[in-house]
């Protein structure tokens, strides 16, 4: 893919948007158990891969910039969509909660990526408005993601890390 492709940052960030969407659409019309595997890894991916280069990059440019609610959610937002994903990665597919696992984070997603692309209050078009140089950001954007795109072809991305949410493991 080339950084061309996509017109600045928040094109490019949309375009993750849209193919995950549809991922899980596949995902939920799948009907063989294999199939809904290699949905789940491939939905798992994108969303790591997409978190990293949001949390690492973009984000960290509007600190103090755009309302810090927002700011803050988002990141909380990103961590309890972690929780699931490194639970479905971990599951290989199986037990009898696994797809309700996987719509539940469609759900979490689609909320998330409401908050971003909000019409004038959202993430990104609070981002816009500080009038950071977004054709810049998507190459920074564009690199990292093509960096962990080949961590993802060759051995894996190990679980995503929580920025900000700290588990409390069973007394
Ligand atoms: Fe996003
Ligand atoms: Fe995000």
């Amino acid at each position: 893919m080339a950084k061309e492709e996509f017109t600045d940052a928040i094109a490019l960030l949309k375009a993750d948007h849209r193919k995950v969407e549809d991922l899980f659409e596949k995902f939920q019309s799948a009907s063989s158990k294999d199939r809904k595997w290699e949905l789940a890894q491939q939905i798992c991916n994108e969303l790591k891969i997409h978190a990293k280069i949001e949390e690492e990059i973009f984000y960290p440019a509007f600190e103090g910039k755009i309302e810090d609610d927002l700011y803050r959610e988002a990141f909380v937002e990103h961590d309890g969509a972690k929780v699931l994903i490194n639970d479905i990665v971990a599951s290989g597919g199986e037990g009898e909660y696994f797809e309700a696992k996987v719509t539940v984070l469609s759900e979490e997603i689609d909320h998330h990526v409401k908050e971003e692309e909000k019409p004038a209050e959202g993430f990104f078009a609070q981002a816009r408005d500080t009038g950071i140089d977004m054709v810049e950001m998507r190459d920074k954007l564009m690199a990292r993601k093509q960096e962990l795109e080949e961590q993802a072809k060759n051995g894996g991305l190990p679980p995503a890390e929580l920025a900000v949410v700290e588990i409390a493991t069973r007394a």
